[in-house]
């Protein structure tokens, strides 16, 4: 059924194309940009590829706001909707393309009004609601640089992207609504402010309704703004390689890298995908579960989907608010079509109980998708039967906050499925699994994820730190400097198919969120009762891992189950509850090599009650090993 109907329609064809991709890849790139996005002005080189900088489509002009919304003005879509956002209080609000394409040009007024333009920094720190969509899109329309921030971290950590990208203006709002209560957003940003001195502009939108105090000559109010902007905004094209936004993810330091994303090629990766993967046609609903505030948001619920015109569905809250059938009780609802979650949220509805989804019908949903960490086949099991009711194929996609839009892939109707295989490259993806020296591991051999060739939405730089992009996703070869290195563990099995392992660098993966073990730690060492740390991830049957951290206090302080708790609320505090560690051991040494590095591979045996493996005997004092394990 599914297979006659789909974009694609085999895997046959599937092979066919994928084959053109890597075989003539400007002739396959070529066609595809033309084919899908809209000039301003035409391209003349395909791609300028130096490693590890690639320039995409240049001598190209376009602008993507317009690739995302004019372009369905004038058609039968303009009076689709292109947004139907459901509030937690159970507030609806649909917005056609039309009516949302109004908003952007009114807020792109009350950018140039403000100043705010092409190559200036914008900050976004919203909850999940309309205005977010239509804050990143009036950036895209001026050529400001968005860089959003997840409504769930804290002061500090916009404080630092903030000041790293020298944002100029705030966009925010008084709260949002999270299991019942406000979310005082306002309150956290202007913790921020007061140490952000770039920011001359704070545009505060109303939608809790909770006190805030408006900072005379710096905050106003969105509807204010808007209230006398005119719906129609004549939009500049920008080059194919103007930066679109900027987004923060944890690396293997302390301090979050600023991933940067440029237009053409970002918005065609995001957009074909979009179209292949999810099998898009005019009548779908689509939800995704993903905050604005990470990739998913960017790539799949703004440029992917609405470039191709599709219907989203928003949703503010918590899954389990009122109760835990608030997704289901919302896909019949509004009679959604597609759903994109993550394993970890799908391990909480199974645990949840089954009798939360069997109350619904469902029968709207027709494709499944899966992202953010290996879903494990327990659950993949359980999302085909309880919620796919064994007929929509579920798509587990592979990609990263770097590569911009999905590279590995089943193409619904096309692909064979197995259960926990993400399977085959997408267009014009060339993935190999390798060793350190970086020859191809044998066939079901673990081994290191690497892309060998550029592709459109790959990252371009780290935001005012080219020689760490160059070095963290390009050094690791000398013989190949070309390749990209993914950080993830993966290996393939006799029929091609990829099998992702996870994360073989200090970044742990933590209910699908991307958490540094060194940020934990720089946050814990800021504790005055903190002498040092290791964070390191436990397995746990419904976060992918737990995040345990090991705890040496300083000379005079004594270990207790209240300062346990006190550092958990700190680094809550310091990060934001997604980092909240869920066990804290006090110990005496941690295992270091001679020259002083934690040994984490130890750690993390430890935490899995596990004996510890491999070499030890570059380590300092083995006998720390055994301290540990007696829980000291
Ligand atoms: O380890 C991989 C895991 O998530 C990491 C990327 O995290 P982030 O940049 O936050 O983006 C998440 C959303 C794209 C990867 O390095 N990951 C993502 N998708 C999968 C996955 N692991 C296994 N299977 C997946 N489908």
């Amino acid at each position: 059924m599914f297979q006659r109907a789909s974009n694609l329609g085999s895997f046959a064809a599937y092979e066919r194309l994928y084959t053109e991709s890597v075989r003539e890849p400007e002739v396959f790139w070529k066609r595809m940009a033309e084919e899908h996005l809209i000039w301003r002005r035409p391209f003349r080189n395909v791609i300028k590829w130096k490693a590890p900088h690639a320039q995409w489509f240049t001598g190209g002009i376009l602008n993507v706001a317009e690739n995302c919304l004019d372009r369905h003005i004038g058609t039968v879509r303009e009076n689709q909707a292109a947004i139907i956002f459901e509030g937690e209080p159970g507030d609806v609000r649909t917005l056609t393309y039309l009516q949302l394409h109004s908003d952007v040009c009114r807020v792109a007024h009350v950018l140039d009004n403000l100043g705010v333009g092409k190559g200036d920094r914008v900050a976004i720190y919203l909850p999940m609601i309309p205005e977010a969509v239509v804050a990143m899109l009036a950036c895209a329309r001026v050529g400001a640089i968005h860089t959003v921030v997840f409504g769930g971290f804290s002061s500090d950590s916009l404080k630092d992207r903030i000041n790293d990208c020298q944002a100029k203006l705030l966009i925010t709002a008084d709260g949002g609504w999270r299991r019942g209560r406000v979310v005082e957003l306002k309150s956290a940003a202007d913790k921020a402010l007061a140490h952000t001195p770039s920011v001359q502009t704070v545009l505060v939108v109303k939608r809790a309704g909770n006190n805030v105090g408006m900072h005379a000559g710096r905050d106003v109010w969105w509807h204010e703004m808007l209230a006398g902007a005119p719906a129609i905004h004549r939009a500049k094209a920008f080059d194919s390689e103007h930066p679109l936004f900027i987004l923060y993810t944890s690396g293997s330091t302390g301090k979050p890298k600023g991933v940067l994303h440029t237009s053409a090629g970002y918005l065609l990766g995001a957009k074909l995908s979009s179209h292949y993967v999810f099998d898009l046609r005019a009548t779908d609903r689509y939800f995704c579960s993903a905050d604005i505030g990470w990739i998913t948001g960017h790539s799949y619920v703004v440029y992917g989907l609405m470039s191709n015109g599709a219907t989203i569905f928003l949703y503010e809250g918590a899954p389990n608010h009122p109760e835990p059938d608030r997704f289901w009780q919302m896909v019949d609802r509004h009679a959604l079509t597609i759903l994109y979650t993550a394993p970890t949220a799908i391990r909480a509805f199974m645990r949840w109980g089954d009798e939360h989804v069997l109350r619904h019908k469902l029968t709207s949903l027709r494709l499944l998708g899966s992202v953010g960490e290996p879903i494990n086949p327990e659950a993949w099991q359980w999302y085909y039967k309880l919620i796919g009711k064994n007929r929509c194929p579920i798509v587990d996609t592979w990609w990263q906050t770097e590569t911009g839009s999905i590279l590995i892939t089943p193409l619904p109707g096309a692909t064979p499925l197995k259960p926990g295989s993400a399977t085959l490259p997408f267009f014009g993806i060339v993935p190999r699994v390798v060793d350190d020296q970086g020859r191809e591991v044998a066939e079901g051999q673990d081994g290191k994820l690497v892309i060998t060739r550029p592709w459109p939405s790959m990252l371009r730089t780290l935001w005012d730190d080219d020689e760490r992009y160059a070095r963290t996703y390009f050094g690791e070869y000398p013989r190949h400097p070309e390749w990209y290195l993914t950080g993830d563990g993966a290996r393939r099995d006799k029929d091609g198919y990829f099998w992702i392992i996870g994360r073989i660098d200090d970044v742990l993966n933590i209910s699908g969120h991307r958490i540094g073990t060194a940020e934990v730690e720089s946050a814990l060492g800021t504790h005055p009762a903190v002498a040092e740390s290791a964070a390191v991830g436990k397995p746990d049957d419904l976060k992918g891992q737990a995040l345990i951290v090991f705890v040496i206090l300083k000379e005079g302080q004594t270990s207790s189950p209240e300062l346990a708790e006190q550092l958990r609320a700190h680094v809550a505090r310091e990060i934001g509850a997604l980092a909240r560690p869920d066990q804290v051991r006090f110990a005496s040494g941690l295992p270091k090599t001679r020259s002083g590095k934690i040994m984490r591979r130890i750690l993390k045996d430890i935490v899995a009650g596990k004996t510890v493996q491999g070499d030890v005997t570059t380590m300092e004092d083995v006998s720390v090993i055994a301290a540990l394990q007696a829980g000291a």
